[in-house]
């Protein structure tokens, strides 16, 4: 069994740190605000003040972080991670979606300071964590991959081996450009038919059934039709953004064009505009619908 520190507490961190609890790891956990990691501490996780407290002596260094600024400072600020007792041989594991500028230079200061260096980004939402059923895209050595396998096995049952160094934030980047496509043309769709008088909930079952139907406008048409849009919040608009800053700007730096992650930036930054930033991604559904009864005013 490992011992893992893991930084970043928030609602994805949080069931990865209760699976590799459930699995018998013993896990040390960070997080900026303290009092929200309150609830690991009573399953078994110790809490540490500091990333570099967190990280002194671990086997296992996981991180789960909003983006490249809170990456940066939780690994390399005055009382980061990188600045620990670090154990030799011990592995570094990035696992927020962040850029693949970040992954690189933190890929170069991990190694420098000796650590094994591992991007592996991970797919589904927090209700698929809690399940240990994430989909990880590993960036790194193939040993250094088969060596996390029994460690990673705790929150995922599909490891995909994407390449070496940052072929796993360079995939996970395009593919949420892609999912962040598909929930804005459904958001699309199921306006448009309401303004063309189809009841969204026949929107929804067409969309869902027919050759449109992929799991993620299946899951977001119910959502939309429902008006339920996921209690607690899982995915809000803000981190769509987040992701599609960073894959155009990959899919760009790599000589791709990305016409239409463009065009969903856009329509996903007209949340953020109209105050539902915060929100369910959803939830794109009802700004579409006041910038549509705007227009017509
Ligand atoms: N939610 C999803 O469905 C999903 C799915 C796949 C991948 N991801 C990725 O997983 C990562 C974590 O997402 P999440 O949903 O767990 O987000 P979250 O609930 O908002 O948690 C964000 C984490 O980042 C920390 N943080 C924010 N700003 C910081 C700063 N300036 N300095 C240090 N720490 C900071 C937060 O600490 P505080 O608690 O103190 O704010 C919290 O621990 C993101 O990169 C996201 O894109 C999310």
């Amino acid at each position: 069994m490992a011992n893992i520190a893991f930084l970043g507490a928030g609602m994805m961190g949080q069931p990865m740190v209760r699976n590799f609890l459930r699995n018998g790891h013993a896990v040390t956990v960070y997080n900026r605000t303290l009092e929200k990691a309150r609830p690991l501490e009573a399953l078994g996780a110790v809490l540490a003040v500091t990333p570099k407290a967190a990280a002194s002596g671990a086997d296992v260094i996981f991180s789960s972080l909003v983006n490249d600024e809170a990456s940066r400072v939780t690994w390399n600020g005055p009382d980061g991670a990188l600045q620990a007792d670090l154990k030799s041989g011990a592995f570094a594991i990035e696992m927020s979606t962040v850029s693949l500028a970040w992954v690189s230079e933190l890929n170069e200061i991990a190694t420098a300071r000796g650590l094994h260096f591992l991007d592996c980004p991970v797919a589904g939402r927090p209700d698929v964590a809690e399940t240990g059923q994430l989909k990880i895209f590993a960036g790194g050595d193939a040993a250094d991959v088969d060596a996390m396998r029994p460690v990673l096995a705790a929150i995922s049952k599909s490891v995909m081996h994407v390449g070496g160094v940052g072929s796993g934030i360079k995939f996970k980047l395009i593919y949420n450009v892609m999912g962040a496509i598909q929930v804005a043309a459904c958001a699309e769709g199921m306006q448009a038919c309401e303004a063309a008088g189809i009841d969204i909930a026949v929107a929804a079952e067409g969309f869902s059934t027919g050759a449109t139907g992929s799991p993620h406008v299946a899951r977001h048409a119910r959502y939309m039709a429902e008006n339920s849009h996921e209690e607690p919040i899982q995915f809000s608009g803000r981190m769509r953004i987040k992701d599609l800053a960073y894959g155009v700007r990959l899919i760009e730096d790599v000589g791709g064009q990305s016409v239409i992650g463009r065009a969903a930036k856009s329509v996903f930054e007209q949340m953020v505009e109209l105050d539902m930033g915060d929100l369910n991604d959803s939830e794109l559904l009802d700004t579409l619908r006041r910038v549509h009864q705007k227009d017509r005013a």
